[in-house]
């Protein structure tokens, strides 16, 4: 049986379905049972814990045998990347080795070190050493940014709302931006698959891209030109937090392309190309309900 912490999250949902997709008995972490409603009625059993509640936790991971987690406070506020990110992944990978828990698979970040700028990326860092030295076998997963969240906040958002969309200087950053649907399979695959172990794994998308590509894309699925407007790194791109403009400003800095071909294949995933994405969410009405 494996254990979801994050579940209720955008990828721990996808890595929820993805498993009882295949058959298995799944156990989703949520911290309201509200919040999991949609995931028990898809066949999770639910239980209630929190990563700053070791004792919930140590419930949480009985009888299971592999523990997956994608639990973040990065897009929550009531929580820091060091309460959760750091020593709540911490006291999760104690709970699952005091419980027998055979296996942990770990959704951390590409560029998590320990003396990383970006607070979020040092505790996932220190939760990865701490995983490491634990003794159960691990996977980590380092996935480079999801094309459903940056896509989504810097060019959907604005073009569902008819404004132009704010890049970042020229927009010469490129990265292997992923679809979190490919994500969560390759989770899935890697988790389940006994041969990949003590591993810390780089994910990414199929091609190495700059934000104006995905426009571009977006542009070729809409049949129409998409008003692009840029601002020098240190400016808020207007309907974006103060937080997320940085992100973007930081992302035209360096690039991150990761090679896929042999993981792709190992695992079996096929991977979304930026035109496929866009084709996809411009065919869905951008999220629009
Ligand atoms: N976005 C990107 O481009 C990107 C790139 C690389 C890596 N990542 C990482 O990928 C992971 C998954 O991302 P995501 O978008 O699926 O995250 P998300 O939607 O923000 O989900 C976060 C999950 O963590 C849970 N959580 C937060 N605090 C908790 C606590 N104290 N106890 C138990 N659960 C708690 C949340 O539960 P509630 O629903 O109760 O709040 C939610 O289920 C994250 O670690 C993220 O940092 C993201």
């Amino acid at each position: 049986m494996e254990l979801v912490a994050g579940a209720t999250g955008s990828l721990g949902g996808r890595i929820v379905r993805e498993l009882l997709g295949r058959g298995g008995r799944v156990r989703a972490l949520a911290r309201d049972r509200g919040s999991a409603a949609s995931l028990e009625a898809a066949g999770a059993e639910v239980v209630l814990g929190n990563l700053k509640d070791p004792p919930s936790l140590r419930l949480a991971c009985r009888g299971a045998d592999i523990v997956i987690s994608t639990a973040s406070a990065t897009r929550r506020t009531d929580d820091t990347p060091e309460n959760v990110d750091a020593q709540g992944t911490i006291n999760l990978v104690d709970a699952a080795r005091e419980a027998g828990v055979r296996r942990f698979v770990y959704v951390s970040t590409l560029g998590a070190t320990q003396d990383s700028p970006v607070p979020a990326f040092r505790a996932k860092a220190a939760a990865e050493a701490h995983l490491k030295q634990s003794g159960m076998d691990y996977v980590i997963v380092q996935p480079d940014a999801f094309m459903d969240v940056w896509f989504g906040m810097l060019i959907e958002g604005p073009i569902a709302a008819g404004h132009p969309v704010t890049l970042v200087g020229e927009s010469r950053g490129r990265h292997s931006f992923i679809a979190e649907a490919d994500l969560a399979k390759l989770v899935v695959a890697a988790s389940l698959n006994a041969e990949v172990r003590n591993v810390t794994i780089a994910l990414g998308g199929p091609e190495g891209i700059t934000f104006r590509d995905a426009v571009t894309a977006y542009e070729d699925a809409l049949g129409m030109p998409v008003d692009v407007r840029s601002v020098p790194p240190g400016s808020t791109i207007p309907g974006l937090p103060e937080m997320v403009s940085g992100i973007a400003a930081a992302f035209e800095s360096y690039d991150s392309l990761v090679p896929m071909r042999e993981v792709g294949a190992t695992l079996g995933v096929p991977l979304t190309t930026a035109r496929a994405f866009a084709s996809r969410r411009v065919a869905e009405g951008l999220g629009r309900a």
